[in-house]
C-alpha cells in the first residue's frame, strides 16, 4: 500500500476510451462508494447523493444525453461529433455515477459548503481508483442539468456532474509522475 502522499500526487483524470469493455461489479462500487462517506461536512449534512448507473441503464442514459443534446442544441450550433460523443462516454465505461448534491432543506449551510463537502466525498472515490486498479474522472457537461429528466431528483438536490469510470486498457500508460504544483502556498512571514 502507497503511502497517501504518493496516492495524491499520482492520482489522475482517465478518460473513457482509455477503458476496457468491462462492468464494474456492484460490490466493488458499494465498497468504493464507501469512501465518499467519510468526507467531512458542516453539521454533518452529509450532502453527497451518488447515482449509481450500470448495464443497460448505462446504455439508456447514452441515449438519454444524445437525446437531450439534439432538443436542447440550437440548429446551428449542433455538432455530429459531439452528438455521438456525449453517447459513447457511458458506453465506454464500466458505471457511471451521477455527483449529485442535497441542499439542506432547513439552509442551516450556506450552498457553498455542501458543493465543497460533495468534492471532498468524491475525491475520496477519486483516491482509491488506483488500488482498484480503475481508472475515471469527472465530467461537467451541461447536459448535467437535464439528469433530473433522467433521474427523479427529491426537492433540494443538483446534479454537479458525472463520473466515468472503468478498467484501464493499459494502466502503465497512465501517467503517474507528480505534475507541477498549481495555485500557490505563501507562507507569510511578516
Ligand atoms: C469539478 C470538476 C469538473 C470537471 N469537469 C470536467 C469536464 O467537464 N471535462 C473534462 O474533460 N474534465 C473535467 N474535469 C477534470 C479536469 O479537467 C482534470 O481534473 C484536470 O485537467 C487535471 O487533471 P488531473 O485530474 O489528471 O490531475 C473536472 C474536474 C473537476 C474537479
Amino acid at each position: 500500500m502507497s503511502a497517501i502522499k504518493d496516492i495524491i500526487a499520482s492520482r489522475r483524470s482517465v478518460y473513457p476510451d482509455q477503458f476496457i469493455d468491462k462492468e464494474i461489479s456492484k460490490e466493488l462500487l458499494s465498497d468504493l462508494l464507501s469512501s465518499a462517506t467519510y468526507a467531512p461536512s458542516h453539521k454533518k449534512t452529509n450532502p453527497w447523493r451518488f447515482i449509481v448507473l450500470t448495464g443497460d441503464v448505462k446504455t439508456k442514459f447514452a441515449h438519454f444525453l444524445a437525446d437531450t443534446y439534439q432538443k436542447v442544441t440550437p440548429a446551428d450550433k449542433f455538432s455530429a461529433f459531439k452528438h455521438q460523443k456525449v453517447a459513447q462516454k457511458p458506453l465506454q465505461s464500466g458505471a457511471v455515477i451521477a455527483i449529485c448534491m442535497q441542499r439542506d432543506l432547513k439552509e442551516r449551510v450556506p450552498e457553498w459548503e455542501e458543493v465543497a463537502a460533495t468534492a471532498m466525498a468524491v475525491q475520496n472515490v477519486w483516491l482509491r481508483l488506483e488500488e482498484l486498479e480503475l481508472g475515471g474522472y469527472w465530467s461537467s457537461p451541461s447536459l448535467k442539468d437535464y439528469f433530473r429528466e433522467f433521474y427523479r431528483l427529491e426537492e433540494g438536490q443538483k446534479c454537479l456532474g458525472f463520473f466515468y469510470l472503468g478498467y484501464l486498457k493499459d494502466p502503465v500508460s497512465v501517467k503517474k509522475e507528480p505534475l507541477h504544483l498549481g495555485g500557490y502556498v505563501h507562507f507569510v512571514t511578516e
